[in-house]
């Protein structure tokens, strides 16, 4: 069971204890992104995720790396660089960033939000215009041997159920196995809101036919937006928990899931501004949703 953190908060009570408390499984919201880490070239900012990464250890709990290759987390300077240059920044960037973490990160995402929104294809970044579609499978093969030990991750949002983009991402991953790039599982990062999401049955079937590509499963930075469900406060809250409960649910019967992550702790800290996506409100109580996860753990 994991969360997304902010190593800021991590100092603060009691954001600490809750993490320390209910969660096995980190990931830093934003401190190991190449905008964060690289701002300009050859800068080297690691210590909010090396702090991050000692919080997590120190628990005994798994850290995972998040994200090597993001068009939204691309440092502006890289948008700059020549077809050449861009090869040899990601190159660099991909190793030092891996090797600086060797043998402490369970799991990268290596490549993040590749595929377009409609499915049709890959998404069009400065990646894919400036180096081809092997881009992908360069990532993936340039983090293996970074750290032969850390499980490498495709992560993605959209794609949770059965639709055009699943699609899309299954064909990817597909070609990337079929390819023997070393790809060991990946995200489903269900952001999603409790009126309308995908149904439990294709979220199922979905981590089923990746399952059977030999992919671990993870659902990666889960939360539930309420603001558009009609009724009262309290009736949104009750289908916030009753759509954290299914969705986890899912993943425990699931032989291959086996890790959610809810992006981010309290709703006072959540990147999804004016609504309240979360398991603990923004005073730190545990809400209704806490108490659905729980359940959906606990085989109920
Ligand atoms: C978001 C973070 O929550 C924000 O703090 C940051 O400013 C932007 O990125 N998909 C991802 C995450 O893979 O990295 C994003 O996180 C949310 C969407």
């Amino acid at each position: 069971m994991g969360t997304a953190v902010q190593f800021s908060l991590l100092s603060t009570s009691p954001y600490g204890s809750i993490v320390d408390r209910e969660f096995s499984y980190l990931t830093a919201e934003y401190e190991m992104k190449w905008d964060i880490l690289e701002p300009a070239p050859g800068s080297g900012n690691f210590a909010a995720g090396d702090a991050i990464v000692a919080f997590g250890l120190a628990r005994g709990m798994r850290v995972k790396g998040h994200t090597l290759i993001w068009h939204g987390s691309t440092p502006s300077w890289v948008n700059t660089l020549s077809a050449s240059d861009l090869r040899a920044a990601v190159e660099r960037h991909i190793r030092t960033v891996v090797e600086h973490y060797r043998g402490e990160i369970d799991a990268w995402d290596v490549v993040n939000e590749a595929v377009a929104d409609d499915g049709s294809g890959l998404r069009d970044t400065v990646f894919l215009q400036r180096l081809g579609a092997s881009y992908i499978a360069d990532a993936f093969r340039l983090a293996h041997q970074g750290d032969p030990q850390a499980r490498l991750f495709y992560n993605d949002y959209g794609g949770e159920g059965l639709n055009a983009k699943a699609n899309r991402i299954y064909e990817l991953v597909r070609e990337l196995r079929t390819a023997g790039v070393p790809i060991d599982g990946i995200g489903l990062q269900m952001h999603i809101a409790a009126n309308s999401r995908p149904s439990d049955g294709e979220i199922a079937a979905n981590i089923r036919r990746l399952a059977a590509l030999g992919l671990t499963v993870h659902i990666s930075e889960m939360d539930v937006r309420v603001n558009s469900v009609p009724g009262s406060n309290a009736a949104r809250l009750e289908a916030q928990k009753a759509t954290y409960h299914d969705v986890v649910r899912v993943c425990v019967m699931e032989p291959r899931c086996e890790a959610v992550t809810f992006w981010g702790v309290t709703d006072a800290h959540s990147w999804i501004r004016g609504d309240s996506p979360l398991l603990f409100d923004a005073q730190y109580a545990a809400k209704p949703a806490y108490f659905g996860v729980l359940d959906a753990f606990s085989g109920r």
